[in-house]
């Protein structure tokens, strides 16, 4: 089964086309135009300037992912759009979207587009769910010689600006939400921290970076809700403890170095904690971690030496950068592993949906 997928939840415009497999997901192609440029510029989201960017990308992101997919270059616009029509004519069996959650006006762009596709095509349309996405972008392959052995059951640990999720998977349709944060998600806590200390939004890979070069490691902030046994998270604390320092501190680069340092350990450490946790109390080695924030290597490295240290052998799956942010072809290999298409009647865009 080939599929076109289309995510358009927050500030990327993204479409793929994938290949459902006998476990894994073959990607064909996954183009996504980002507007963070221009959220640089006002320090963050404005949902409106989001849903134009997302309007002036859509078609030709759409067009783009298609042609790849058939490795075909035109130069021209008209003949791109014919022939993209052709192509979801012949070679896609379904559509699918993501339907939230997300930005009413991102979302509405993408689901409405998927919804026109499917009935001018008449092909079934997935309705997916962005969070689990993020998950499944863990089956995507590059090769169909690749096969990465993802074995039931699975916890699954969402991290991303808008998210910090843990997740028990039993199969693909049986999976119960263990708990996230009560506030801000650990990238938003990133990014507003970064925004204190003059780093450009998203502020993730900066503070990373930053982090790294540190020569300073002395400063320590508290890990919120780490000695909290629920699955739950809190990262606005963090956010404001960050901030009484900075208050109180001359920032320079090596003061800003040391605070990345101290807020990526405080922000990893609980995350690791929790997911080890979960990992130990469900009984299983295995965990999929996805969102933009799992493209963080210290997050891989205290992982696997945390699970070290417990004698956990560790089966851990992250996706490459380029799909741990928000891409469609983690949409589509959600949708190669569903039970069922939906009419395209019945999609609508859900800015609320959980789990
Ligand atoms: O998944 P994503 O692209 O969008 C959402 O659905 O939220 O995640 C974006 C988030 C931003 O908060 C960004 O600062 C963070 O991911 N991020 C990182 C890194 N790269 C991106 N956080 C920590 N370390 C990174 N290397
Ligand atoms: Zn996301």
């Amino acid at each position: 089964m080939r599929l076109l997928a289309i995510e358009t939840s927050c500030d990327e415009t993204s479409a793929a086309v994938v290949e459902k497999l006998d476990s894994n997901v073959l990607l064909h192609s996954n183009i996504t135009a980002s507007s963070a440029n221009m959220h640089a510029q006002t320090g963050g989201i404005i949902p409106e300037n989001a849903a134009r960017e997302q309007l002036r990308a859509i078609l030709p992101v759409i067009t783009e992912a298609l042609l790849k997919s058939e490795k075909i270059t035109v130069k021209d616009q008209n003949e791109a759009f014919a022939l993209s029509n052709k192509i979801i004519a012949e070679k896609i069996d379904s559509i699918a979207v993501t339907v939230g959650p997300g930005l009413i006006g991102s979302l509405l762009v993408g689901v409405e587009t998927a919804k026109t596709l499917s009935f001018i095509h008449n092909k079934p349309l997935y309705q997916i769910n962005h969070l689990l996405g993020h998950i499944y972008a863990n089956f995507l392959v590059e090769n169909e010689t690749d096969n990465k052995r993802i074995e039931f059951p699975f916890i699954g640990l969402i991290i991303s600006g808008g998210h910090t999720d843990l997740l028990f998977f039993k199969s693909h349709t049986e999976y119960k939400w263990l708990g996230g944060t009560r506030d801000d998600a650990a990238g938003e806590a990133l990014d507003k921290i970064g925004r204190m200390l003059d780093i450009s939004y998203p502020a993730g890979q900066e503070i990373e970076k930053r982090a790294l070069v540190a020569t300073d490691k002395n400063l320590s902030f508290q890990s919120p809700l780490i000695h909290d046994h629920s699955y739950d998270f809190s990262f606005s604390g963090l956010k404001t403890e960050v901030m009484r320092y900075v208050k109180k501190t001359t920032l320079n680069p090596d003061t800003i170095k040391s605070i990345c340092y101290a807020t990526q350990n405080a922000a990893m450490k609980v995350v690791v904690k929790k997911t080890l946790q979960a990992l130990n109390e469900f009984d299983t080695h295995t965990l999929l971690v996805g969102g933009g924030v799992a493209a963080n290597n210290y997050l891989r490295e205290s992982l696997s030496h945390e699970a070290m240290k417990q004698k956990m052998n560790l089966k851990l799956f992250i996706p490459p950068a380029y799909l741990c942010a928000d891409n469609a072809a983690m949409i589509g290999a959600r949708a190669a592993s569903s039970e069922q298409a939906l009419y395209w009647e019945s999609a609508k865009a859900l800015p609320e949906l959980y789990f």
